[in-house]
């Protein structure tokens, strides 16, 4: 089985603040990204990461031609940095994972059960069940309740069949439909979603505490 995976790090993080993007933030000393860019190569089964990247950072990166790991400009937003990885990427796939580029913590054994069900149904999410209660407001009053029982709280990577997520992808660009993931792009244009058991260390770094907890739990988190 070979495998794609392309990681969208073209965001600016604006929840997350601070000078440099949140995925080049140091994470037990080195960038976020690229801590997560040398975990998938751990699998055998990954044969290309095209990461997407600001035009701007993208000028100061040295590419090699036949490089496992290839840069390509992002765009405004998650989906287009994920066309623009994707189209770079060439063919020769069977699979495609997305992964985030603030998501240190995925397990190599998860994704790995991810790649055999996207393969069989031709998509896999990693999610889980939400634990708060979630409320609806208006203007800062809870208006109602909303019933959490079938509601799950996407992680990544999100795996595809090569073929789903090609179609997924074009047909999005032609309907100008732009969605927050590509799983749920998928299921927009009729594919079969498998969910699959998320892992709740697989944290997004999202604003600095986030860090915080990523910093402090880095050897426990980081286990295999
Ligand atoms: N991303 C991207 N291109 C964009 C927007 C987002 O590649 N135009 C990437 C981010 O770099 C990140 C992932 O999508 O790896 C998940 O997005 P999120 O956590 O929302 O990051 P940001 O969009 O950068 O943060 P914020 O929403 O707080 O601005
Ligand atoms: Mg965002």
């Amino acid at each position: 089985m070979s495998v794609l995976v392309i990681i969208p790090a073209a965001g600016s993080g604006t929840r997350f603040g601070g000078d440099i993007p949140k995925q080049f933030q140091p994470l037990a000393g080195k960038p976020i990204v690229q801590y997560i860019v040398e975990r998938f190569l751990l699998s055998g089964f990954v044969e290309k990461i095209v990461v997407a990247v600001t035009d701007a950072l993208l000028t100061t990166i040295k590419q090699a031609p036949g490089d496992r790991v290839q840069f390509v400009a992002g765009g405004e937003t998650r989906q287009q940095s994920v066309m623009n990885a994707f189209k770079a990427a060439g063919e020769d796939f069977d699979v495609v994972a997305v992964h985030d580029a603030v998501r240190p913590f995925f397990r190599i054994r998860t994704l790995e059960a991810l790649l055999d069900v996207a393969r069989e149904h031709g998509a896999a999410l990693p999610a889980l069940p939400l634990t708060d209660t979630i409320h609806a407001t208006k203007d800062g009053i809870l208006t109602g309740t909303v019933d959490r029982t079938n509601i799950v709280a996407a992680q990544t990577p999100q795996v595809f069949r090569y073929d789903v997520l090609r179609d997924a992808l074009e047909r999005a660009m032609r309907d100008k439909y732009d969605a927050t993931d590509e799983a749920g792009l998928a299921a927009h244009y009729g594919y079969d979603v498998r969910v699959m058991p998320g892992d709740p260390f697989n944290i997004k770094i999202t604003r600095p505490e986030d860090l915080a907890l990523a910093e402090a739990h880095f050897e426990e988190w980081s286990r295999e």
